[in-house]
């Protein structure tokens, strides 16, 4: 009753914010995202009917803030399979937890995928996709690898994600610009909610979600890299600004974050093959052609406030690697 799975985080190009249902963590719009390659987050799983109560460490030390969502996310397999003992769940994230680089993605579709094999559950991708889904709405993206889409059901009963294009397919690369790596103040469930409480552009933001979609399905379709890039960089800011007009407004960038995205603005307008794309919190994701990955890397590394750049190809999904 042991497993071990591992997960790369993913980044959404087109976003994810807001819910059409907090007690079934149901998004209230789809989206499009390429989970990375380097970045990985490790989760081993023990089930033991001599566990008084489910354990969760992160990183070698015991993280009590976030026991109730392991927990919660257990409780799913218990509910389809009765009689499921406590667990110690230890994870390990080769990258800053909590800073923008959706560790709570990894996370969670490596926990299900460790959990299912545990259990012997036999669950497919999609069906972990929904309980992923269910503990994170980002962590379904990464149970697939490449690029890969979320969509809603139309009947409101859940939603269907999966993979459309390998990551072989269309060897992008990824550099990510650290401009902090401390947690951010306000996590992406609460901003979402605060943002669909107060902001009055949220009706906007869901009104133009669909059209985003299809935009940036069709480019990843036709690798078309400058459609791509368009669409991406206008859900990205469309997200920030509905943020923005929260009350009290929500910021999660500093002036580093500014200073990348006007850098990779100048790129672009030179020809470099770059967009960019930036979640709740300040790091600046550059989503590159692989033969700008090099140029892009060193542009940010010299930028004041950029603490570090990591980079990234396009990666597999969730996968067992240990029994
Ligand atoms: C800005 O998946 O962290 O990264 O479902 O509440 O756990 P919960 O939210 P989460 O939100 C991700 C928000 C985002 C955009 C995205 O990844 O699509």
């Amino acid at each position: 009753m042991h497993a071990t799975a591992v997960a790369h985080p993913n980044i959404a190009l087109v976003k994810y914010w807001g819910k059409a249902d907090e007690s079934r963590n149901l998004p209230a719009v789809g989206s499009i995202s390429i989970t990375l390659d380097t970045l990985v987050t490790t989760t081993s799983v023990r089930f033991d009917p001599a566990l008084g109560e489910d354990r969760f460490t992160l990183d070698g030390r015991p993280a009590p803030d976030q026991l109730e969502r392991v927990r919660a996310c257990l409780d799913l397999f218990r509910a389809r399979l009765p009689g499921v003992p406590h667990a110690e769940v230890a994870s390990v994230n080769s990258f800053p937890t909590a800073a923008g680089l959706a560790s709570s993605a990894s996370g969670f579709a490596a926990l299900v995928v460790a959990v299912d094999r545990a259990l012997e559950a036999g669950l497919d991708r999609a069906e972990l996709a929904e309980l992923a889904r269910q503990c994170s709405g980002s962590a379904a993206r990464s149970i697939f690898g490449g690029f890969v889409e979320l969509r809603l059901r139309p009947d409101g009963s859940g939603c269907d994600t999966g993979q459309i294009r390998a990551a072989a397919d269309w060897p992008l690369q990824v550099v990510v610009a650290i401009t902090s790596a401390e947690a951010k103040a306000i996590g992406s469930t609460a901003g979402m909610l605060h943002t669909e409480r107060t902001s009055p552009y949220y009706p906007a933001w869901l009104a133009t979600s669909k059209t985003d979609l299809a935009a940036a399905r069709q480019a990843v379709e036709d690798r078309d890299f400058a459609a791509l890039a368009a669409v991406s960089e206008h859900s990205c800011l469309k997200m920030h600004a509905v943020a923005f007009a929260a009350r009290p407004g929500l910021l999660y960038w500093n002036g580093a974050t500014v200073e990348c995205i006007r850098r990779l603005r100048e790129l672009a307008s030179a020809g470099v093959g770059v967009f960019f794309t930036v979640d709740a919190g300040p790091q600046v994701k550059a989503i590159c052609l692989p033969e700008a990955g090099d140029r892009v890397a060193d542009a940010l590394a010299e930028l004041p406030g950029v603490a570090k750049v990591l980079r990234c190809g396009l990666g597999e999904g969730a996968r067992v690697v240990g029994v």
